[in-house]
């Protein structure tokens, strides 16, 4: 029988078992891997191609071929983290398609076969659309996403050496098929205590849903029980039925893409400029912007960093309603209130129960490109190739780049924008806490230091419709 929507919803208390997944096996088998769980490789190469219109039926072919031999399913995945635990065996090349709307028009969907979400649809690159996240104008995205882009192809490894020579073998096989238009190549920074860091330097991908068994277990044995945030997800967030899918628990997800730019040098002045400016220490400058220090402590926990080897999640701003402690504009309070959209009475129309605000949540599967080396300070060629997976886009990632990181009115009138990714007009210079914890503030317009380099919506399709193609 079919999966429900109560399936979805609702998950078992300690989330999906892949080796014991009971009315969930047909979905994990058939769903790529990445989406409930990253695929944790330290290499990735992303190849963005456009069909050749003339060969179609050698692209369905070729993508037929390319999933066989490379995409994992999340049972796959699973399976082969469980083995590499115990017998140190690497599951060796990853693989991930992505389908554009253009991407499937191209090869030649009826529109009733097309992925129905309506940011999806739209595209990217529409007015509407960059109007909405006060994207950069099209002309001004580096050149190669200017382009139509109607697949993207994701290969990652834990040895660069296969993966380049893979990526060389499949652009051969493409030739026929697909002009690769456009090509990034990324990896996983860290810092010395080995943690995954971005180039600004704090501790990344701490904060997900979580959907399987071993990271719920692992995440309440360790961090509290989920007494003050339970990172649990339904699949409901971040799961769609595939439209042509060819088993009745085939599903998939949207990704969004976008490159986005970071200036380090920039950033790091701006945050001495503010430390300044609030006479603290540099440190907890960017602890207030970010909402974590570099070490992933939070700062509405802390004013000073913990050096925790895995930094809590287990946190609320239930001690911190005024914000006195971690600005409502930091980045982690915008784009993940943990409640705090339902605690306003001064947003009509803003607030939301705790169960609504949850639903806007987003998997990232973000990694870095540029310059590898964290003791640099680039101020262009460098930053985060961001990914989110989520079931609804409009809800969810343009949700928060709109209605949270861009809106000036979050939670109160006058909290301004998320400095780390806010993008377009602001009226008003944000305040800043001068004394942890108390009501003291100064205003400070902390520039933006990351920009968007281009993008595109697209959508995983399950495996078995990409090998019925
Ligand atoms: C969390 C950096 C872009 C959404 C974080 C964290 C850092 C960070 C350091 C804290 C660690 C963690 O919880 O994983 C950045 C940088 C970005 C960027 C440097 C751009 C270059 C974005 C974008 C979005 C986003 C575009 C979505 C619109 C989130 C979310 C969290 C997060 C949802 C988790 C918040 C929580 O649950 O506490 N980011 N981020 N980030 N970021 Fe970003």
């Amino acid at each position: 029988m079919a999966l429900t929507e109560e399936d979805l919803k609702q998950l078992p208390e300690e989330g999906i078992d892949p080796e014991n997944s009971g009315k969930y096996q047909t979905l994990i088998e058939d769903l790529q891997g990445n989406i409930l769980k990253g695929h944790g490789r330290d290499y990735s190469v992303h190849l963005f191609l456009q069909w050749k219109p003339e060969h179609i039926n050698e692209a369905k072919q070729w993508l037929k071929t390319f999933t066989q031999t490379y995409v994992k399913s999340a049972k796959k995945q699973s399976d082969e983290a469980v083995r590499y635990r115990q017998e140190g065996l690497s599951g060796g090349v990853f693989g991930n398609v992505f389908l554009s709307r253009k991407g499937y028009e191209v090869l030649g969907f009826e529109p009733f076969q097309i992925p129905f979400d309506q940011p999806f649809r739209m595209g990217m690159k529409s007015n509407d659309i960059r109007s909405s996240l006060a994207d950069p104008e099209v002309k001004d995205w580096e050149k190669g996403y200017q382009n139509d882009l109607h697949a993207l192809i994701l290969v990652a490894d834990d040895d660069i050496i296969d993966l380049l020579q893979m990526v060389n073998q499949i652009s051969q096989e493409l030739r026929l098929v697909a002009e690769i238009v456009h090509r990034e190549d990324g990896f996983i920074l860290r810092n010395k205590a080995g943690q995954i860091i971005e180039h600004f330097g704090f501790v990344d991908g701490v904060s997900q849903p979580l959907f399987i068994k071993r990271d719920i277990v692992k995440a309440q044995t360790n961090d509290g029980n989920f007494s003050q945030w339970d990172s649990r997800a339904g699949l409901d967030i971040i799961l769609v039925k595939d439209p042509n899918g060819q088993t009745e628990d085939s599903y998939g997800s949207y990704l969004v893409y976008r490159k986005l730019e970071q200036n380090v040098k920039g950033f790091r002045e701006d945050q001495r400029n503010l430390a300044q400016r609030l006479n603290i220490k540099d440190d907890l400058a960017g602890a207030l912007v970010v909402g974590r220090f570099y070490d992933g402590t939070p700062v509405t926990k802390s004013d000073i960093p913990t050096y925790a080897v895995t930094p809590t999640n287990n946190f609320n701003y239930d001690e911190d309603i005024a914000a006195t402690k971690c600005p409502f504009h930091a980045h982690i309070r915008k784009t993940n209130p943990r409640g705090d959209t339902g605690r306003v009475e001064s947003s009509p129309g803003f607030d939301e129960s705790l169960t609504i605000e949850k639903n806007h949540r987003i998997a990232r599967r973000a990694i870095s490109y540029g310059e590898n080396d964290p003791t640099k300070e680039p101020e262009t060629g460098s930053g985060l190739l961001f990914l989110c997976f989520q079931a609804d886009i409009e809800n969810q990632f343009n949700f928060i780049q709109t209605r949270w990181a861009n809106a000036d009115r979050f939670v109160k009138v006058g909290v301004g924008l998320d400095p780390l990714i806010g993008q377009g007009q602001s009226a008003i210079d944000p305040e800043w806490p001068t004394k942890w914890g108390e009501s003291e503030t100064q205003e400070y317009h902390f520039k933006l230091w990351v920009t968007m380099k281009g993008g595109e919506y697209f959508f995983a399709p399950s495996i078995s419709s990409l090998t019925n193609l």
